[in-house]
């Protein structure tokens, strides 16, 4: 597997606390990854990108801004606020808003900012936000274990001398990534990836290195690619501790599910059972795989239901897996599916990254071919797809007249 987008974007962004160069490898070559590098260099950032390798070097910080088209190609550039405002002392970063899947609002980053002594405004849509004496400790409790709210506040917290508190963080292994790489550049960060994070911070921050811990995201999307075209796949580079109650979840559909040190083996065995699931945070159901595991419930052998508590509006995918012959019906937050007995080629729009996954999918499990329409959602959290996908055994092709479709042969 390739290393963590969701831990590339924070560690990233992380580099922007030291002057010194830091040194990211198994780094993933992505649409997000390379918009978060053309991020660093607008503050400032020297940045050499080598193959999976970053190294990225902010001697000084020369912008104090981000603007709205950055945040919403990007929506964890938000992210830079809590850099700037700890090495800058002062920020103006533009309010993300809601998007496709919910409204995803960040009240949590700027009351633990808040907390930490910032004075925060909001104007026509800006977040302006001032520390002029710097950010203070402070104790800090979050109502919903947000994942960018524990990021931006470890990494405020780390530039910030003496000690401040999370409690109710979120426990995602890619908080516990961003806590081991503050670490490195000095912070002292315990408890993360339990729900009470205490940091220790420093009034100067150094560069370190770091190798980007794989994607479980990935890994559990082609794990799922395995399920739904009744195959056996292997994926290497991910701690199957990664993975919370997912590989449960794939026992109880009939899959065979083995693991060792950092890899992961799924086989099937049969018809795939049904299974009633619901989101949450880690070590929840991740709403990421939300939507790679409702394509392949719609071929399993009766019905399932997913509830989604994470994104209200998370739902997208159901409509288009519709076209491919799926049954679901939609009540609110909870998603049933009528399994089918097969699934028929049609051509499809994914998007966002995970609905486009979930297409992918399966358009791999329908008879005939299948069109997939606004792949650069695809190419924004899966390196190498299709070739990933043809070393599975998978018939994937990019078309010439729109590269940005691609087309499916079941395998
Ligand atoms: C990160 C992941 C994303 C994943 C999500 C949940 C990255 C780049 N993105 O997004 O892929 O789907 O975690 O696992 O790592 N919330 C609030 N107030 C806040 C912040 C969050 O109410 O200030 C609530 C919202 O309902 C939001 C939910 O928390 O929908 C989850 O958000 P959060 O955990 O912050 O997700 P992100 O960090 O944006």
């Amino acid at each position: 597997m390739g290393g963590a987008k969701n831990a590339a974007l924070p560690i990233l962004i992380a580099t922007l606390l030291t002057a010194e160069e830091c040194q990211l490898s198994n780094v993933p070559n992505l649409t997000d990854t390379s918009l978060v590098l053309h991020l660093l260099e607008q503050f400032g950032a020297e940045v050499h990108y080598d193959g999976n390798t970053v190294r990225a070097k902010t001697s000084a910080l020369n912008a104090t801004e981000a603007s709205y088209s950055l945040v919403k190609a990007l929506r964890a550039s938000f992210w830079v606020l809590a850099p700037l405002l700890a090495r800058g002392r002062a920020a103006r970063v533009a309010l993300p808003g809601g998007d496709l899947i919910g409204a995803r609002p960040v009240d949590l980053h700027l009351d633990g900012l808040a907390k930490m002594g910032a004075d925060i405004t909001l104007k026509h849509g800006v977040v302006y936000a001032t520390a002029p004496d710097g950010l203070k400790p402070a104790m800090i409790d979050l109502r919903f274990p947000s994942v960018g709210a524990t990021h931006q506040l470890m990494m405020a917290a780390s530039l910030t001398p003496g000690v401040t508190a999370i409690k109710g963080c979120a426990q995602e292994p890619e908080v516990i990534a961003l806590a081991n790489f503050l670490n490195g550049m000095g912070a002292d960060i315990q408890g993360a990836g339990s729900s009470v994070i205490e940091i220790r911070g420093a009034s100067e921050l150094s560069g370190t290195t770091s190798n980007l811990i794989g994607d479980r995201i990935e890994a559990g999307t082609y794990l799922l690619a395995g399920a739904i075209t009744n195959g056996d796949v292997t994926v290497q580079g991910v701690d199957p501790l990664f993975f919370g109650n997912f590989l449960d979840i794939l026992t109880e559909m009939g899959l065979t599910v083995s693991s060792g040190d950092n890899w992961v083996r799924v086989k099937s065995v049969g018809e795939l059972k049904p299974v009633h699931v619901k989101t949450g945070p880690f070590p929840g159901f991740a709403t990421d795989l939300q939507a790679p595991l409702m394509a392949a419930l719609t071929v399993a052998k009766g019905t399932s239901t997913i509830e989604e508590t994470i994104y209200e509006g998370r739902f997208g995918h159901a409509s288009e897996l519709a076209r491919l012959g799926a049954h679901i019906t939609i009540a609110d937050r909870i998603v049933t599916i009528d399994g089918v007995p097969e699934l028929n080629g049609a051509p499809v729009d994914g998007l966002d990254i995970r609905a486009a996954a979930s297409l992918a999918l399966a358009a791999l499990a329908a008879k005939g071919s299948s069109e997939l329409h606004e792949v650069h959602h695809l190419r924004r959290g899966y390196e190498h797809f299709e070739r990933k996908m043809s070393s599975l055994g998978a018939r994937v092709w990019s078309r010439v007249s729109d590269p940005e479709d691609f087309i499916f042969a079941g395998c």
